[in-house]
């Protein structure tokens, strides 16, 4: 176990430079010795990004739930695995240990395969945060199905787009989900998807609310009574180090959303490596992700990295302010959790309100906190840090993507020190560069462009499902032989980088990267809608929120301006879900576009943020005089 835990900042510095010296040794090393495979690898890495094309750990064999699962039993089988917390504090939490994590994977495993999923085959997961799915995303890499988890706040018609795009054929849900004082009707979304998506062959139903659904004959089971009789005997499927393991969807800035694929060896090595790392964990830590497994967040640090290592990782199935805005600390208390990882958003919301909801509890159990997915601004991390890590819990600020599979910028506990807003150092193996417009490296310190990783890492994503093209263009087009992040970065005086944002048309809020095409797209199909630009503006608590300029169809349109705004965040949910819904909506006389008819979405920008005073230079514009009439009218 010589170099599985980074001691001291010298120790990092010395084995990062052996990973860039010697990426392949350093990464075998890892494979072999924390690992179960069925065959080793004939050859560690072969890459080529003009393709781009990369495998890890070639020809090897492995099943990832046996190294999440089985290798674990007879040393810590009675050991909890999944700590659940239901959303209902009066409702009992579950502590399912590995031995039944075993025994419940195995079965749904079972029922899978004997409903006919095979090896390859695309599964969609539509659940809310309870076991089940943690079971089925695992049971489906046990028979080498493909996973494809859809965030369960997604409309009916992002639920269809994403089967279909990849022609999965089993959908899990439930009855229905629980979110604070609300219950949502998950299986009649799945209807409603269901009617565009022919390729279903079948949808398996967890009961978790009790609500009354239509099940449809021929196609839709309750899961219970298959489990009921499936044996708990599975054996899992040999699998290639580079067969898919999942396909996770994220917005891109333009066009439908991208299935990221992911494979088995490399990702589960890097997950399991940074988990460990990152986060500090010892064996009887409890580790806490508040993340949702519809994000990446979630399958590789609730799901893949926790239990690779054997740890016991929380699910939490509720919202941070039910029963009220102490909920999070309670459950700190209530299961000593010794790491918690979440969202700036989150803290932001929660630092609103009196500090009496957080000194109620005793959080002594915690040692590192975390924070993911957008960056975390200063009076928010010192509220995180005084607050609920009292000064003495080091913050990891971990910068990554769904792209990259795992966390690729980020301190690690007790070795580096931290700098608020900062994520720090780039983690071991990862070859950061900053890039100029002109395609230059910035070589130095003191330095800011556009963030590119030079050399692959085992888990970055294979391609885009269905259109490798896609993927070329998008990450690997913009500057040659390099990955390109889509954020833009800061390299300081001591080599610490800080993300300051994306640098394309991804929106973040509350952490979800949203596209501005597909909620524009949503908007067009307004009946009175002619044309709309979407940009983001600060937000004190989501980071950022969306601004939308809509043109409408007729001028003099009679129906009430409020009305309209509330059709239009309709139409926004029904096509992509809440989340993406529109804070601000100026309905506007045309939108400021080049000669070439491109939308300037920075002066937009400038406008939604209030920052008029220096727009740049419109005089190229097709159409300058519309910039006036909009900052005249500006919400
Ligand atoms: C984008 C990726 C990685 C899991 C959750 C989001 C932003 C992510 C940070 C951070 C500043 C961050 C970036 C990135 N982002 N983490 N620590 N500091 N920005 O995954 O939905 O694929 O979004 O989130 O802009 O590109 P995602």
């Amino acid at each position: 176990m010589s170099n599985y835990y980074i001691k001291n900042l010298e120790e990092y510095f010395q084995i990062y430079r052996k990973s860039v010296r010697e990426p392949e040794n350093f990464w075998e090393e890892i494979a072999e010795e924390h690992f179960v495979w069925r065959k080793r690898w004939t050859n560690v890495m072969r890459w080529d990004f003009s393709k781009p094309e990369v495998a890890w750990f070639e020809n090897a064999k492995l099943n990832i739930t046996e190294n999440c699962i089985d290798r674990h039993l007879h040393i810590r089988g009675d050991k909890t695995a999944i700590l659940f917390e239901p959303n209902d504090p009066a409702e009992k939490a579950q502590h399912i240990s590995y031995n039944q994590l075993h025994e419940r994977v195995c079965k749904m495993a079972n029922v899978l395969k004997e409903k006919g999923v095979e090896k390859g085959d695309r599964v969609c997961i539509y659940l809310p945060m309870i076991p089940e799915l943690a079971i089925s995303v695992l049971a489906c890499a046990r028979i080498g199905a493909i996973h494809s988890v859809v965030f369960a706040g997604f409309s009916s018609l992002a639920l269809a787009t994403r089967i279909n795009d990849c022609d999965c054929k089993m959908v899990i849900t439930s009855d229905g989900s629980y979110r604070g004082t609300k219950t949502i009707d998950l299986k009649g979304i799945v209807d409603q998807s269901l009617e565009t998506c022919p390729g279903i062959k079948s949808v398996l139903v967890v009961k978790r609310t009790g609500a009354s659904i239509v099940m449809e004959k021929g196609r839709d089971q309750w899961l219970q009574p298959l489990l009921d009789k499936a044996s708990s005997k599975n054996k899992a499927e040999i699998m290639d180090a580079e067969d898919p393991l999942f396909i996770l969807y994220t917005s891109g800035s333009t066009g439908k959303p991208k299935g990221m694929v992911h494979s088995s060896a490399g990702y589960m090595v890097f997950t399991a490596y940074t988990f460990k790392n990152i986060f500090n964990y010892q064996e009887d830590d409890v580790y806490w992700c508040t993340a949702d497994i519809g994000w990446i967040t979630g399958h590789s640090y609730i799901v893949y990295g926790p239990l690779a290592n054997g740890a016991t990782t929380v699910m939490f199935e509720g919202i941070p302010t039910y029963p009220d805005h102490g909920r999070f600390w309670e459950v700190v208390e209530k299961h000593k959790v010794t790491q918690f990882y979440t969202a700036p958003t989150a803290i932001r919301a929660l630092a609103k309100e009196n500090l009496s909801f957080v000194d109620k509890y005793d959080l002594s159990s915690l040692k590192v906190l975390g924070t993911v997915g957008e960056p975390i601004n200063e009076e928010a991390w010192h509220w995180y840090n005084n607050n609920i890590g009292k000064n003495k819990s080091p913050i990891v600020d971990t910068w990554w993507q769904t792209e990259t599979g795992g966390i690729m910028i980020s301190p690690i506990p007790f070795v580096t020190p931290t700098t608020p807003t900062f994520a720090t150092l780039p983690f071991i193996g990862v070859q950061l560069a900053l890039m100029d417009e002109r395609g230059q490296e910035l070589m130095g310190k003191q330095v800011e462009g556009r963030l590119c990783i030079k050399y692959p890492w085992p888990s970055m994503a294979r391609t885009i499902w269905g259109d490798h093209k896609r993927y070329y263009d998008t990450y690997f087009s913009a500057f040659e032989n390099m990955y390109f992040t889509g954020d833009g970065a800061k390299r300081d005086a001591v080599g610490y980088y800080r993300i300051t944002g994306r640098v394309d048309d991804v929106i973040i809020v509350s952490g979800h990267n949203l596209g501005t095409a597909p909620i524009e797209d949503a908007i067009n199909e307004h009946p009175a809608v002619a044309e709309s630009a979407i940009v983001g503006f600060p937000h004190d608590v989501k980071g950022n929120a969306l601004y939308g300029f809509v043109i409408l169809k007729e001028i003099g349109e009679s129906r009430k301006p409020e009305n309209l705004r509330k059709e239009i965040n309709q139409q926004i949910t029904e096509h992509i879900g809440p989340i993406a819904k529109l804070d601000k909506i100026q309905f506007v006389p045309g939108l400021p576009k080049t000669r070439s008819g491109k939308i300037m979405r920075r002066i937009l920008r400038k406008i939604a943020s209030k920052e008029t005073d220096n727009l740049g230079d419109i005089s190229t514009l097709l159409n300058p005089e519309v910039v006036k009439a909009i900052i005249k009218d500006a919400l």
